[in-house]
This record gives C-alpha cells, sequence and structure tokens, in this order.
C-alpha cells in the first residue's frame, strides 16, 4: 500500500470540520478590519525566498523544497507567505495609486524540519499582511485582532509575546556589543551557533540548547538599546494593547526565525504543543518592499499556525462528528423514491437530511442511525405509506408519531 509522505498528512473528519470553522471566522474578523483575500502560487524562484527570508536562516540553509525544473530554472516549494505577498505587491504594483493594502491568504506551506507534534513538513498558514502604514497603531491592530480571533474560536493556555527588534539605525550598534559578548563566551556555544554566530548573532539569543541559554544568560538585550524613534514606537504599541487590556509579556528573547524583521516582533505561545511553543508568529519587516526591488513601503504582517491552532483547539474540546438532522429509513423501491423527495427538499429547507438506499432490514437501519445520532428518524414502511403517512422518531426520547406525508417537511422544518 502506498502511505503518504513522512511529515504530511491527510485531514480527515472531524478535524476538517474545525478546519472549516477556524477559517470561516478568521475570514470574517479580517474582512470587518479591511482586509482582502489574495491566492497566490506556491511555487517561486527559490531567490524570492532566499532574499527575503535570509541566507543563513534555518529555514533557507536547510529547510527549503527546491530543485531546478526541466527548463532550467531552480524553484522552491514556499516555507511561508510573506515573501511571495511581497512580490505580488511589488509586481502589480500595487503601491500605485494607493499604497496602504491589507491582505490575508490561507494555504499550505512547506519545510523540510524534523516531523514532530505540531511540526509538519507540509502546513498550513493563515497569513495577514498591511503595506503602507508605518504608524503603530497597525501594530497594535494586528495583534489585538489576533486576540480578538483567538477569544472568538474559544482558544485557551496562549499568552501574546511581543519585543521590538530595532531599526538600521539601532541595531547593527546593538549587534557589535552582542558579538563582543558572545565571543567571549564561544567555547560554550552549540554547533549551530558557532556557526551562525558571525552573519546572524541574534539567533543565539533565541537557541534552546541548555549551554548557550546558559552562556548567554546575562547578554545585552536589544530592547534596552533601541534608538529614540524605535523605543517611542514600542512604547505607543504597549500604550494600545494596555488600553484594551490585552495581557500580553514584553519577551527581550523573541528574536522570530526570519530574517526581515524591523522594530515590533510578536508570538502567541503555548505549552500544549511539546516543543512547538509558537501558535502564530510576525512583525513589522519595514525594509523588504524595498529591499526585493520595490518601493520603500513599511510593512507589517503575521501568520497562524493553522495546523498548531487546530491542535490546541482539540485538546480542550474535541471536535464532534457532523450529523444529519434527519435520517430516513425507506422501507421498499416506493419508499426509497419518496426519501429521496423529501431530502432533496429538506436541503432547500437547509436542513441536513440523509436516506440509507441499500435496502436492508429496519433492525439493521435502526443501528445505522444510532451511529449516525441524526435526532429524528423517519420511518418510511410500506404499509404507512400506503395510508399517506410515515412515522417520525424522536431518537431522545423514543416517541414516535405518525404524520401525513404532505405536513412531513414542515414537521421536519419544526424544531
Ligand atoms: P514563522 O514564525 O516562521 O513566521 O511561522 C508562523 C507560524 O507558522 C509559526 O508560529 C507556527 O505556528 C507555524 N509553523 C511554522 N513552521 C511550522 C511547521 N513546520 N509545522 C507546523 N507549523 C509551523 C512566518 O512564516 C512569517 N511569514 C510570519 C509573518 C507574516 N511575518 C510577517 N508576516
Amino acid at each position: 500500500m502506498i502511505q503518504l509522505i513522512r511529515g504530511f498528512k491527510d485531514i480527515l473528519q472531524p478535524e476538517a470540520g474545525l478546519w472549516q470553522h477556524i477559517e470561516k471566522e478568521a475570514r470574517k474578523l479580517f474582512e470587518i478590519h479591511g482586509y482582502q483575500e489574495i491566492r497566490l502560487p506556491i511555487l517561486e524562484k527559490t531567490e524570492l525566498f532566499a532574499r527575503s527570508i535570509g541566507e543563513t536562516t534555518d529555514i533557507v540553509e536547510k529547510e527549503m523544497y527546491t530543485f531546478t525544473d526541466r527548463g532550467g530554472d531552480t524553484l522552491t516549494l514556499r516555507p511561508e507567505a510573506t515573501a511571495s505577498v511581497v512580490r505580488a505587491y511589488i509586481q502589480h504594483k500595487l503601491s500605485g495609486t494607493e499604497p496602504v493594502r491589507k491582505f490575508y491568504t490561507i494555504g499550505p506551506m512547506f519545510r523540510r524540519e524534523r516531523p514532530q507534534k505540531g511540526r509538519y513538513r507540509q502546513f498550513y498558514q493563515i497569513d495577514v499582511e498591511a503595506f503602507g502604514i508605518a504608524s503603530p497603531y497597525i501594530d497594535a491592530q494586528m495583534i489585538l485582532m489576533l486576540a480578538t480571533l483567538m477569544e472568538r474560536l474559544g482558544v485557551t493556555g496562549i499568552s501574546a509575546h511581543i519585543n521590538s527588534l530595532g531599526c538600521p539605525d539601532c541595531r547593527p550598534r546593538y549587534r557589535e556589543t552582542l558579538t563582543a559578548f558572545i565571543e567571549a563566551r564561544k567555547e560554550q556555544l552549540c554547533e549551530d551557533c558557532l556557526r551562525r554566530k558571525d552573519k546572524n548573532p541574534l539567533r543565539v539569543l533565541d537557541c534552546k540548547s541548555e549551554s548557550c541559554r546558559k552562556a548567554m544568560a546575562e547578554a545585552p538585550e536589544l530592547l534596552d538599546e533601541l534608538c529614540a524613534p524605535c523605543a517611542e514606537h514600542f512604547a505607543v504599541v504597549r500604550r494600545e494593547l494596555d488600553r484594551r487590556s490585552l495581557a500580553y509579556k514584553v519577551d527581550k528573547r523573541l528574536v522570530r526565525g526570519l530574517d526581515y524583521y524591523t522594530r515590533t516582533a510578536f508570538e502567541l505561545q503555548t505549552d500544549m504543543l511539546g516543543a512547538q511553543s509558537s501558535v502564530a508568529g510576525g512583525g513589522r519587516y519595514d525594509g523588504l518592499v524595498k529591499a526585493l526591488g520595490g518601493p520603500d513601503i513599511p510593512a507589517i504582517g503575521f501568520a497562524i499556525g493553522f495546523d498548531r491552532l487546530v491542535e490546541v483547539i482539540a485538546q480542550t474540546r474535541p471536535p464532534e462528528e457532523a450529523r444529519p438532522e434527519v435520517f430516513f429509513i425507506p422501507l421498499g423501491e416506493k419508499a426509497m423514491e419518496k426519501a429521496f423527495d423529501f431530502c432533496m427538499q429538506l436541503a432547500e429547507k437547509k436542513i441536513a437530511a440523509e436516506a440509507d438506499y441499500s435496502g436492508r432490514s429496519l433492525k439493521a437501519l435502526m443501528k445505522r442511525a444510532d451511529r449516525l445520532a441524526a435526532p429524528r428518524v423517519v420511518i418510511l414502511g410500506e404499509t404507512e405509506l400506503q395510508k399517506g403517512l410515515a412515522t417520525v422518531k424522536t431518537m431522545a426520547s423514543g416517541e414516535q408519531e405518525d404524520i401525513p406525508l404532505e405536513n412531513l417537511v414542515e414537521r421536519l422544518s419544526l424544531p
């Protein structure tokens, strides 16, 4: 038997119902806030990701699904959506008439990480991006919108972490201080950090290895060394979150795994998924549009790990199997035709009805009705049909009544 690829998965019912529910709530909320859907390709030129996410990030160094296609182009299955949204924004000159553009996009991403709970090689993101707004109000709006979505979905056990990663004015200065600090402790670093300390010293702060954590315990923090405009920006973001009583933690070690960030960075974290703590992550990336060849336009965004969000919700409220509201048991050919008609009429009235056309016995079909957990069962027996009647059984009470066929749809429309 051919099995699916490691790190990939099928999403079956009843879980798929939960995916739909989340997606519906997300779309509704984003659209009220002026975000519009954008649909993008899954394959892009490799260079797009290398130049945006950063050559020395884990994603670009070792996790991308990259191949040469038959025409000789080097292509990559997108590991995230931001780079593609930026590419589309530049390519279609969306900044021209109205630089403020707000988008969301939902779909699969690919990273060849080691699969484990909450970590897959094909996973899904609900991605949101806003272009053309430098003001910290949009930072606060995004974080609050994310928190509102969690609230609407009834998510518990999640906390918001925020930090500022500075700008091209203050970060290089801090980088120097940090590099000197790291150099003095390089014997204690793990292999990964030794390799990335020169090109990407901030990542050392984020390393999970015990020895790196110890070595970096007293490291200087970027948040304490921001330039005045960055500090002011962060203060306004905090003030707006405070004004709306959002609980959050200022997390000076939050650096994110992608290189394009500037200023505000944020994550929603949980301890419900073992080692995979981040359910959503994002931040400002004011230099990226320009770096990819577009105009100098600020931007900010976030992505929710769809798979992780589903898992967090399912842990507290397991999704339920969808069930028909009415289940028809037709006994005989004539009855089947009637049951078919009734199902179609009920569907018109938005009532989920199903019929069994297998021709099995009443006893077998009552068992199936139990399995499906339909609250009402309609038995169309031969003698009843001849009298123009159907038997409606309410499963919870066991009550049974005969209803004239012409009143049946109306009767089933009532609670
Ligand atoms: P990211 O932190 O790399 O950010 O990913 C965002 C979210 O995707 C993570 O918080 C996590 O929930 C989920 N995720 C990442 N990798 C996996 C995986 N292997 N399996 C399951 N879930 C995963 C970005 O991708 C940025 N593009 C976010 C952003 C948008 N920043 C600005 N705009």
